[in-house]
């Protein structure tokens, strides 16, 4: 219907709000020329700093799970909920504002699969975070959580759309980290707390 492709495009638009490179921007930082040169809360830890970095995962996350909830509030079938949540994290990788690129969608999928699946998210979050902890590498730790994300949605028996939702989110993800897991076979991926100027 057109309220669902209205909702879609509006997700889309939303998750393309570069709040990293904005940010960096606003603190005299091209996000682009720096660190791992990606457009994420990662990289503005690295290169602005942890206040920022943590203001522009909370947005992050809230650019998914609020493209979600917008789409329930439309009264949309959740199938189409879980449509405007993949279209804001293609917003935020694939932005109009930055010439069709972005971010890798960490946060924003996850914001997406807590809100349309919170027990998948909360598993999500522990395992991605721990590992986070573990390892230093924040991309590992996202890695890591896509995988686990993968593993519940079929663990605990949810619909086949619910699968492909996740796969499509894990596999977008991972595949946009392939020059971290060059970094990480390499052995020169950067730790998290590492600054860059
Ligand atoms: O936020 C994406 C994270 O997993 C890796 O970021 O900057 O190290 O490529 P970065």
């Amino acid at each position: 219907t057109f309220v669902t492709v209205v909702a879609v495009l509006l997700s889309y638009l939303l998750g393309s709000i570069p709040a990293a490179a904005w940010v960096a921007r606003g603190r005299g930082v091209d996000i682009r020329t720096v660190g791992s040169g990606n457009s994420g809360a990662t990289n503005v830890m690295r290169s602005v700093g942890k206040g920022p970095a943590l203001a522009v995962a909370v947005f992050d996350i809230l650019k998914g799970a609020l493209a979600v909830t917008l789409a329930r509030t439309l009264g949309l079938a959740e199938p189409w909920a879980a449509a405007c949540g993949v279209a804001a994290v293609v917003g935020h990788n694939f932005s109009p504002f930055l010439g069709f690129r972005g971010g890798k969608g960490v946060a924003t999928s996850f914001g997406t699969i807590a809100a349309l699946d919170p027990v998948i998210g909360g598993g999500t979050f522990v395992v991605g975070i721990f590992t986070m902890w573990l390892t230093r590498f924040v991309s590992a730790g996202s890695i890591v959580g896509a995988l686990v994300a993968a593993v519940l949605v079929v663990a605990l028996g949810r619909t086949p759309w619910q699968m492909l939702v996740i796969a499509g989110l894990s596999g977008l993800l991972i595949w946009l980290h392939r020059e971290n897991i060059a970094r990480l076979h390499a052995g020169n991926e950067r730790r998290l707390g590492e600054k860059v100027k």
